[in-house]
């Protein structure tokens, strides 16, 4: 099992599109993934339509007075598990604060999960700050991946990004944590912008950043007002495209056998 943190300080950048898409791929092709809402936003959570579902937040294991293992709801794909968040996590950053061991309290309320291979990958859609809970994340993750926007300024905040890394492996939080991936989001094709920032990403960051980049498209913005993920809401589009790719190409880094349990969604073989 491996912990990815979808982290990036900054926020509208892709993270929780790509964490509930990708997760949603990841599933299709076969694998068993939680993803974790760490954002009292909530915003992955409504995305998938989980809000009015009974669930529990991270909150209680964060604290120490609960396990994760109760907060994991199903969702309706198969093999996509969800823990959901809401406003009061928001608490929870205030009080692990006061705490001794507060900047692995994460690590620790998911060491359970490392014991059994219930899942393969969990994913961690991070809120954009470099609070605790975002630290908590990267001292839990085996990986950070980092959507970043096509835009000005994406060198920039990568740097900002490494450096974080850096400093959470200093720390000695975690000194495993490890540059997973960069993905290059929202990319328009009308614009030379957008290839030229995709460009310059590579050439600093070279196999680092994924061959997959994810178009900028309406129905990827459309699908969360709808609690779909974007294979749901439009299967054949250039969105769901992009993510399956993504996903693919993401097992592969990983050396996960591709679909081995059975994906068998017609598009998806149509498609790939
Ligand atoms: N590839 C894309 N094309 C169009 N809109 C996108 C795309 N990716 C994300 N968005 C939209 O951009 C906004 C920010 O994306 P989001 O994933 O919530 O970012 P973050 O979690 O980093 O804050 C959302 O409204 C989302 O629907
Ligand atoms: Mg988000």
């Amino acid at each position: 099992m491996k912990i990815v943190a979808i982290a990036n300080q900054k926020g509208g950048v892709g993270k929780t599109t790509t964490a509930v898409n990708l997760g949603c791929a990841l599933a299709e092709r076969g694998q068993r993934i939680l993803i974790v809402d760490l954002d009292p936003q909530a915003n992955a959570t409504s995305a998938l339509g989980l809000q009015e579902i009974e669930g529990d937040t991270l909150y209680e294991p964060l604290l120490g007075s609960g396990s994760v293992i109760d907060k994991i709801i199903p969702t309706r794909s198969e093999r996509l598990f969800f823990i959901p968040a809401d406003l009061d996590l928001a608490g929870a950053e205030v009080e692990i604060a006061r705490m001794p061991d507060h900047l692995t309290r994460l690590a620790q309320a998911l060491s359970i999960l490392r014991l059994d291979q219930t899942f393969d990958f969990v994913l961690l859609d991070c809120p954009p700050s470099l609070g605790i809970l975002m630290t908590n994340a990267l001292a839990a993750a085996d990986e950070i991946l980092t959507p970043i926007q096509c835009e000005y300024f994406a060198l920039e905040g990568l740097v900002k990004i490494v450096r974080v890394v850096e400093q959470v492996r200093d720390s000695g939080a975690n000194n495993q944590l490890e540059i997973g991936g960069i993905v290059m989001t929202m990319f328009d094709s009308r614009t030379n912008l957008s290839a030229q920032v995709v460009a310059e990403v590579r050439q600093h960051f070279g196999k680092c950043v994924y061959n997959t980049v994810i178009p900028r498209t309406v129905r990827l913005s459309e699908a969360p007002s709808f609690g779909k993920s974007i294979l749901e809401y439009d299967p054949r589009g250039a969105g769901a495209y992009a993510y399956r790719k993504l996903a693919r190409e993401f097992t592969q880094r990983h050396g996960a056998p591709a679909s081995l349990r059975a994906a068998s969604h017609t598009a998806a073989s149509e498609i790939l």
